[in-house]
């Protein structure tokens, strides 16, 4: 199953300014909706208690902190699904990560939520498609290298 991770990112990194942000900045919510539709949507809690309305046509996953990933991954049988944040949940799922969708916006936060909290471990990114949203803002499609 691919394993998706799809952010709006700033320019130095952050998915958001403080935990209970509401990010009214990214400028690609049409195409999160078109590219999730129909696949299960992992989010963790914060992320979830941010929503300013319902994922209609998604099965949406509430990550909490004792929750296993394998076991969340296994219960799934569509052919992808996709890690929708925030830093904690990322970092989560990290080892499982096929794939990530990154849109990165012209923007600089100097500090905040860092689109992977304390990650501690490495991997490369090849580059396999982009999306130009609008003539500010591409979304690049990576594929992860283990
Ligand atoms: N720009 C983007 O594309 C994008 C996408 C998604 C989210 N965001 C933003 O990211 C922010 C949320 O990110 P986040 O990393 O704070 O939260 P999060 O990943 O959405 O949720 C927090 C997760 O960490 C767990 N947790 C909380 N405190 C913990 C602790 N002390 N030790 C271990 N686990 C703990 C929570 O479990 P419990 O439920 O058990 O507490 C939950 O599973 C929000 O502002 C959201 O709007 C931005």
């Amino acid at each position: 199953m691919d394993v998706i991770l799809i952010a709006a990112v700033t320019a130095d990194g952050f998915i958001a300014r403080h935990s209970h942000e509401v990010v009214e900045w990214s400028q690609d919510i049409s195409l999160f909706k078109e590219q999730t539709m129909g696949y299960p949507v992992i989010m963790g809690s914060n992320t979830f208690a941010n929503l300013q309305q319902e994922l209609k046509g998604r099965e949406i996953i509430v990550v909490h902190r004792n929750d296993e990933p394998v076991a969340i991954l296994d219960s799934l049988s569509t052919e992808k699904c996709f890690i929708a944040g925030g830093g904690r949940t990322n970092t989560k799922f990290a080892d499982h990560l096929t794939h990530l969708f990154l849109t990165p916006h012209p923007l600089v936060f100097g500090k905040g939520i860092q689109l992977f909290y304390n990650l501690e471990t490495e991997f490369g990114l090849e580059l396999e498609r982009f999306y130009t949203v609008n003539e500010n803002i591409v979304q690049y499609q990576y594929k992860v290298l283990r």
